[in-house]
């Protein structure tokens, strides 16, 4: 409705609020003040990239070697705040960090053979120094163009928000991802049911990695997008043929004795407009209007929004997995890689579990580093990058051709010897028989 004034007048005219006539009776803080969480023990940031030198050892046939450097492809068992703090003087930086760290959930949690895998049940504020003081350490080994991806669920997402704008500055947040986990839950409990956890998108500066990702659109949308359809059956729709601005050169100029609406240009200039109207590539409406006809095509993607509904995790016996609990879905790790690596690229999991993100990293070409504390997460992830994927449960039984082919390994090892098995000596000391078997995975 035309009311006579300007947006800008309009504009001024609304911020006027009785805000403008109190004052604060306690004053706020300054508008450039940071936020911070605060509680006991909070580290200086010095103290946690004070470098702590530790003597690692690759395990190659129950036997052990000792390393200067921590070697590429290897999944490393081990807190991994002290090989992080190790990586702070490694000349290749990290392109890459996915980690689905512990929720602080409170449980404990078993591999599918129920062997113990690891605790998660620290205290709230423990939980947030602990992630803290490590993600000062991603930081600190990430390339300048380098990106983080931390998985979280519905509990700690608040906290480690804050935290993360406190590490990486809140400039540097780039998306909060809504992912949905699972189809259903029981809805018993007299609460909303939870379906979705959560992944916090980070980069280290405002110039980094983005190999843009799509995805393949749902057949709802393509019906919807593309409703028309040619003599040949090819599906297309219609599109305009100018764009705003206004131009001098050709694309501002009439074709066949048109000029293009106020305010607008040609898309193409009128010899190319010709060319594709020879192709039979412009539709004429009744009353003269041309447009574009744009054709379906099976390459075409979608851009992935920050809501991702086609990557819930397959705890089900008839899909390949390690049984090590809340391994994530393989998919959704690879689309991660490859929106936010290169080939060649240095992927790091500082919480691999069941080694996820170093298969997504090894199948896309890049180079990995996984870390885990947990043996079961080591057997877990030497088994996959060594031998493949298990199918699971009774499927194996009941239809075992199936089954076979589903147990061969999943990624090339074109390696010589696909991935590393690296510990701190004073763990081989301590478990000398447990680190021996595992090396003969
Ligand atoms: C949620 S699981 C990761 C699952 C993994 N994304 C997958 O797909 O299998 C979290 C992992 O963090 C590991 N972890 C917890 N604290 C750790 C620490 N300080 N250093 C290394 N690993 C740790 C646990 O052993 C557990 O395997």
């Amino acid at each position: 409705m035309a009311t006579g004034i300007t947006k800008r007048e309009q504009h001024s005219r609304d911020a006027i609020s009785v805000l403008d006539f109190y004052r604060e009776p306690i004053p706020l803080p300054s508008g450039d003040a940071e936020v911070a969480l605060s509680y006991p023990n909070k580290a200086d940031r010095s103290d946690i990239v004070t470098p702590t030198p530790r003597q690692f050892l690759t395990m190659e046939g129950g036997s052990a070697a000792q390393i200067d450097k921590i070697p590429d492809n290897a999944f490393i068992l081990d807190d991994n705040f002290f090989v992080l703090n190790q990586l702070i003087g490694e000349e290749t930086k990290v392109s890459l960090y996915y980690l689905d760290p512990p929720y602080g959930t409170g449980f404990d949690f078993h591999s599918r053979d129920l062997e113990h895998a690891y605790k998660d049940s620290m205290g709230r504020a423990a939980y947030i120094e602990f992630m803290r003081r490590r993600l000062i350490l991603m930081r600190e080994t990430m390339a300048g163009d380098g990106s983080i991806y931390v998985h979280i669920g519905h509990r700690m997402l608040g906290h480690l928000k804050v935290v993360m704008d406190e590490v990486f500055g809140p400039d540097n947040f780039r998306n909060l991802i809504t992912r949905r986990k699972c189809s259903s839950k029981n809805f018993t409990s007299n609460q909303y049911a939870n379906i979705n956890d959560y992944i916090l998108f980070y980069t280290k500066t405002k110039s980094y990695k983005w190999n843009k990702p799509g995805v393949e659109p749902e057949q709802d949308w393509i019906d919807r997008e593309y409703p028309k359809f040619d003599n040949f059956g090819r599906r297309y729709k219609l599109v305009p043929i100018h764009a705003p601005g206004t131009r001098n050169g050709e694309t501002g100029q009439p074709w066949r004795g048109m000029m293009p609406p106020p305010g607008k240009h040609w898309q193409y200039a009128p010899a190319k407009l010709d060319t594709l109207d020879s192709q039979g590539d412009i539709h004429w409406s009744r009353n003269g209007n041309p447009r574009r006809k744009v054709y379906w095509s099976s390459d075409k993607k979608t851009a992935l929004t920050d809501y991702w509904d086609r990557y819930r995790d397959a705890h089900h016996q008839t899909i390949k997995i390690t049984g090590y609990p809340t391994e994530k879905n393989l998919a959704m790790v690879k689309m991660i890689v490859g929106a936010s690596s290169d080939e060649g690229d240095l992927v790091v999991d500082p919480f691999c579990g069941s080694g996820t993100t170093l298969h997504a990293a090894r199948d896309l070409g890049r180079r990995y580093l996984g870390i885990d504390a947990s043996f079961s997460a080591a057997k877990a992830t030497i088994q996959r990058m060594r031998h493949g994927l298990q199918p699971m449960g009774d499927y194996v039984n009941g239809r075992s051709k199936k089954a076979e082919n589903l147990s061969l390994p999943s990624a090339a090892a074109s390696e010589d010897l696909p991935c590393r098995f690296v510990v701190d000596s004073r763990i081989l000391d301590a478990y000398p028989q447990e680190i021996r078997e595992i090396s003969d995975i």
